[in-house]
């Protein structure tokens, strides 16, 4: 674990942000629920066929927490990532992010961080992590230093000319990283985002990313297949049910912030992460 202080200079913001920032015009500060689902169901219609995905799923995720979501492969993680960053309808339900009901991506308070990279291969490095800033109405300048400290903070600097077939994979999930960060959003879904990372320098990602959720004030919603990260990452972790995906049971992680790797050595943290072990393992 290094000693370096995160620097990331803040985004231009607009005046709908510094409300929510400041809490006006929601309801309550502290303990304001930021990702809300309210019995939400996906059904999947597949030529004849429809599959449910999603099963009653109400789940309230509170500013500044960070939630990991895991579960078995096809229990249905990526899919209320998507329909909670309004890439997919629900079918019944209400999903709402920061009072307001979900019912179309792109929105600025969002940091989207996909299972694949997504990158734009006709597009740099740079280029790539400036696409939400340009989406946004950001200038350049504003916010180059952003830009520039993000390049940093991923170990991007040296390769902000490249294009994505230049790149690994896991360079690429970096750059996806900073992209989802750029605009310096108050909520963060990430699905997956260290899975082609090799183990040290997903151990450093998940390193920085508690500082910068130390630092600012992000709400995280955070799919893993990886319990330990799950748990060292987080502040509650949902335990999802084989498909159709359903909530199991959600674990309170008993450790302090900030984090440090050492932690990953107290009983707590394994207690925890047996916990969730014993829970995926009793489900079919
Ligand atoms: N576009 C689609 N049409 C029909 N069924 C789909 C579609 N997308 C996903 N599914 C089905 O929905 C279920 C949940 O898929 P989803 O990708 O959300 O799972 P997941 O938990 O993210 O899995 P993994 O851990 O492997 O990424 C699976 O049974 C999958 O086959
Ligand atoms: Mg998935």
């Amino acid at each position: 674990m290094s000693s370096r202080a995160p620097v990331l200079p803040a985004a231009p913001r607009s005046p709908a942000q510094d409300d929510v920032a400041s809490g006006r015009g929601t309801s309550s500060d502290a303990g304001r629920v930021v990702i809300s689902c309210d019995d939400v169901h996906k059904l999947y219609l597949a030529g004849r066929r429809s599959v449910y995905a999603l099963k009653a799923i109400s789940l309230a995720v509170r500013e500044r927490e960070f939630v990991s979501i895991v579960g078995r492969s096809g229990c249905g993680k990526s899919t209320l990532l998507h329909c909670i960053a309004g890439l997919l309808p629900a079918s019944h339900g209400e999903i709402s992010i920061n009072g307001e009901r979900v019912e179309r991506p792109g929105r600025r308070d969002v940091g989207l961080v996909f299972q694949t990279s997504a990158l734009l291969r006709w597009r740099t490095t740079r280029e790539n992590i400036l696409l939400p800033a340009e989406m946004f109405g950001l200038s350049r300048e504003s916010i180059e230093p952003r830009v520039r400290a993000l390049l940093k903070l991923t170990a991007l600097d040296g390769f902000e000319h490249h294009y994505p077939n230049q790149l690994s994979g896991g360079m690429q999930q970096r750059v996806a990283i900073a992209r989802a960060l750029v605009h310096d959003p108050s909520v963060l879904l990430m699905d997956e985002p260290f899975g082609a990372l090799d183990a040290q320098t997903r151990e450093t990602m998940n390193v920085e990313l508690m500082r910068i959720w130390e630092a600012t004030p992000k709400t995280v919603l955070f799919v893993t297949h990886d319990l330990q990260e799950a748990a060292f990452l987080s502040n509650r972790v949902v335990v999802m049910t084989s498909a159709p995906g359903s909530i199991q049971e959600i674990v309170e992680v008993p450790l302090p912030h900030p984090r440090r790797l050492d932690m990953l050595y107290s009983g707590a943290f394994v207690e925890t992460v047996k916990r969730l072990r014993e829970l995926l393992a009793c489900q079919r």
